[in-house]
């Protein structure tokens, strides 16, 4: 509605209120804006327990298996154990309520810390050269679906695998931590395995870095560290050998990636999904495990 029409459809009586309110109120002229509503609520998530009442394990439901066949908790418990008996498969496994990242018009922006323990245990019985399932990334989604991701991609979306990029031109909204172990190398662009790549609304990292000999890599508790400054728009990772017994100590990790240029607020929806995204081992191959997990915004100013 422009002045005019504004004009025509207000009552006078209004009107003349509304002139004597403007000069009567001393701060009406005033250069000062007013202070910017404050920032949605902070979230903060930590497991265990890892309950299906707040983190929900999904994958190809044509297969009409029951969940705990995929993301099967520990005996006894504490952990959470990803495989499936007859295939590798695509799988998710998230927090059930999408987070918020970002306010369309608020000068906010949440920065994110998530840490995870994990790792990735073959079977006794395999070779040492075989690669199983095709590794666990980190995934901040659109939906809790895997969709039809295809076996690929982790289960984030479908790609197109000779570019690694998402199939059909489409944006998946999506960012994600891989941590690779598998390669198909019937193309070039995925790098050496294992491998942490970081993954902007496609599979073909914007960065990545080898980890260190994948004979050293499994079989042992790894912990993770992903921290994302929203005002510096900085992702970093970082990793940690964890001792059996041990616990995550970010003060004993090594960063191993720091990308600057990603904006949350450009590439997910505001309200997004977060947790894991996984192309799961065939149990007889290996599982991979998931010992603990912790996720946090902190919502700061953005960059102008
Ligand atoms: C899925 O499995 C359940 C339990 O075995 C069965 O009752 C149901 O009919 C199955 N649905 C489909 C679509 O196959
Ligand atoms: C990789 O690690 C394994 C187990 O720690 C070790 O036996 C092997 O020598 C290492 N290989 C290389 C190339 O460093
Ligand atoms: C973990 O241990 C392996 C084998 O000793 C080593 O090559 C690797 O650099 C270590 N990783 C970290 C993050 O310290």
């Amino acid at each position: 509605m422009d002045s005019s029409s504004l004009r025509r459809t207000a009552s006078p009586v209004l009107l003349a209120i509304s002139t004597l309110f403007l000069l009567l109120s001393p701060h009406v002229h005033s250069a000062s804006s007013p202070p910017p509503p404050p920032p949605p609520s902070p979230i903060s998530l930590s497991f265990p327990p890892f309950s299906p009442s707040n983190l929900l394990c999904q994958f190809d439901k044509s297969l009409n298996l029951s969940a705990d066949l995929i993301c099967t908790p520990s005996n006894p418990p504490g952990q959470i154990v990803f495989s499936y008996d007859n295939d590798v498969i695509s799988t998710r496994y998230q927090y059930k309520k999408p987070v918020q990242l970002w306010k369309k018009g608020s000068p906010y922006a949440a920065s994110f810390s998530t840490q995870f323990t994990l790792q990735f245990h073959r079977d006794a019985e395999r070779s040492v050269k075989r690669v199983f399932g095709g590794g666990i990334a980190f995934a901040v989604t659109p939906t809790i679906d895997a969709g039809d991701s295809g076996p690929e991609s982790f289960g984030l979306f479908k790609i197109d695998d000779a570019s690694g990029k998402a199939a059909g031109g489409k944006n998946p909204k999506t960012v994600a931590v891989e941590i690779d172990t598998s390669r198909d190398v019937t193309y070039s662009w995925d790098p050496q395995i294992p491998h942490v790549g970081l993954d902007i609304s496609s599979v073909n990292s914007v960065a990545s870095k080898f980890l260190w000999n994948g004979t050293a890599f499994i079989d042992r508790k790894i912990a993770v560290f992903i921290d994302y400054d929203a005002q510096k728009e900085v992702l970093a990772v970082r990793f940690q050998n964890v001792s059996a017994s041990g616990k995550a100590d970010k003060a004993k990790s090594t960063l191993f990636l720091s990308y600057a240029g990603l904006s949350l607020g450009k590439t997910v929806n505001e309200m997004s999904y977060v947790g894991f995204s996984s192309r799961v081992p065939v149990t007889t191959d290996g599982v991979y495990i998931l010992y603990d997990w912790s996720f946090s915004t902190q919502w700061v100013l953005k960059k102008k």
